[in-house]
């Protein structure tokens, strides 16, 4: 990698927040059979701990966000690809690896609310506030960061970085001297 990057999370602290994120499920979730849905390729990881931490009876599937360039005026196009199950009257329980504008999670929630879920909830490992560009109610935050490029537990730097176990700072952003 071109960049320098410093540890920002050691896994054993997300390990934490997972387990305490894992607690708040079950009160709300424990008996509601709820379903999963992660969103590839980011939230392989954060959803692999996290099912292994949620001990009541649930399902997962997994979702991509594919997006192309268009011609609009905002820029960026987004289907959902790989939904392979009838989710009305399903209590669904997004996973995400970061919230940054929150567009993603926007449109994502947009097409499952077409499908009448009984109830819609996200659970995303880090968020950026500071970042957020349409208003979302998140339910499970794992860490709050400031607005600075993340990589490692299922986040990439160019493709790279997505098989860390910690999560890593960019250590120069940009205007920034060290
Ligand atoms: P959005 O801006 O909230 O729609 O985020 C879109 C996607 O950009 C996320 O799901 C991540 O895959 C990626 N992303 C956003 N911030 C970062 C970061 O700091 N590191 C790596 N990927 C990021
Ligand atoms: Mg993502």
């Amino acid at each position: 990698m071109d960049k320098r990057f410093k540890l920002l999370f050691p896994h054993a602290e997300i390990q934490k927040r997972i387990d305490s994120i894992a607690a708040q499920m079950t009160k709300d979730l424990e008996g509601k059979n709820p379903l999963f849905i992660a969103v590839l390729n980011g939230a392989f990881m954060f959803a692999a701990d996290l099912m292994k931490a949620v001990q009541f009876p649930c399902e997962i599937t997994f979702v991509k966000m594919s997006s192309y360039r268009g011609m609009e005026s905002c820029g960026k196009v987004q289907n959902l690809i790989g939904l392979d199950r009838d989710i009305e009257d399903r209590h669904i329980v997004i996973i995400e690896d970061i919230v940054d504008s929150g567009l993603s999670m926007k449109t994502l929630i947009n097409y499952l609310q077409d499908f009448k879920p009984a109830s819609l909830r996200i659970a995303c490992c880090t968020y950026k506030p500071a970042a957020l560009k349409c208003p979302l109610s998140l339910d499970y935050v794992g860490f709050e960061v400031e607005n600075l490029f993340l990589v490692g537990y299922g986040l990439d730097y160019d493709g790279y970085g997505r098989n860390f176990e910690d999560i890593y700072v960019l250590a120069e952003q940009p205007g920034q001297e060290n």
